[in-house]
C-alpha cells in the first residue's frame, strides 16, 4: 500500500476496550498505569488514551498488529481491572488519530462523549449494547459531578 508520495503506509491496528476497576482507583494509582504505559508504549509504537470514571475504564490502543495485540493480552491479564469486553478490532491504512500519545488520560468529564462517539461508530449491536448500558451506568451515578 503507498501514499500519494509513494511512500508505504502500514497498516494501524487498533484495539478499545471497556472494562471494570476491581478496587478504588484514587489518582495515584492512575497515574502509576500511565507512567507504566508511557515507559512501555514507545518502545512497541503504541499510542492510544485511556479513560477512567464510575469504576470503568475505556482504552483506545493503536500500533503495528503484534505489538498491539500482545499489549492488550498484558493488560486483559491484570487484576486492577475485570469484565474487559473488546470493543473493536481492527487495521485500518490510515494516519493514527493520537500520534502523540504514548498514553493520554482523558478528564473524566469526557467519557460521556467519548463512549457515545465509540457507540456511534460501532457496527456490531452487541457492542452498541454494552456502550449504551456503560453510559446509562455513567448517567445513574453522576459521573460528571465526582470531579475525579
Ligand atoms: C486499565 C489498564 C491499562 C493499562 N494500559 C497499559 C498500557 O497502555 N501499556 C502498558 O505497558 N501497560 C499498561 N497497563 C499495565 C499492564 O497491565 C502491565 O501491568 C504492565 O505492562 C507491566 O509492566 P511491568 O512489567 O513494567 O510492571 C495497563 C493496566 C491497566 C489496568
Amino acid at each position: 500500500m503507498q501514499n500519494d508520495e509513494g511512500q508505504s503506509s502500514p497498516a494501524i491496528h487498533n484495539i478499545v476496550y471497556c472494562s471494570r476497576a476491581v478496587h478504588d482507583m484514587d489518582k495515584e494509582a492512575l497515574e502509576k498505569i500511565i507512567s507504566t504505559a508511557r515507559h512501555h508504549n514507545p518502545r512497541f509504537g503504541i499510542t492510544g488514551l485511556l479513560v477512567f470514571g464510575s469504576g470503568i475504564f475505556f482504552q483506545w490502543l493503536e500500533g503495528p498488529r503484534d505489538n498491539v495485540t500482545s499489549l492488550f493480552k498484558i493488560i486483559a491479564a491484570d487484576s486492577r481491572h475485570s469484565h474487559v469486553v473488546l470493543l473493536t478490532k481492527e487495521d485500518e491504512v490510515r494516519e493514527r488519530l493520537f500520534p502523540d500519545w504514548d498514553m493520554e488520560l482523558v478528564e473524566v468529564e469526557d467519557i460521556s462523549a467519548v463512549l457515545e462517539d465509540a457507540m456511534h461508530e460501532a457496527s456490531d449491536p452487541q457492542q452498541k449494547n454494552t456502550l449504551s448500558k456503560m453510559l446509562l451506568e455513567l448517567k445513574k451515578s453522576a459521573l460528571g459531578n465526582q470531579g475525579c
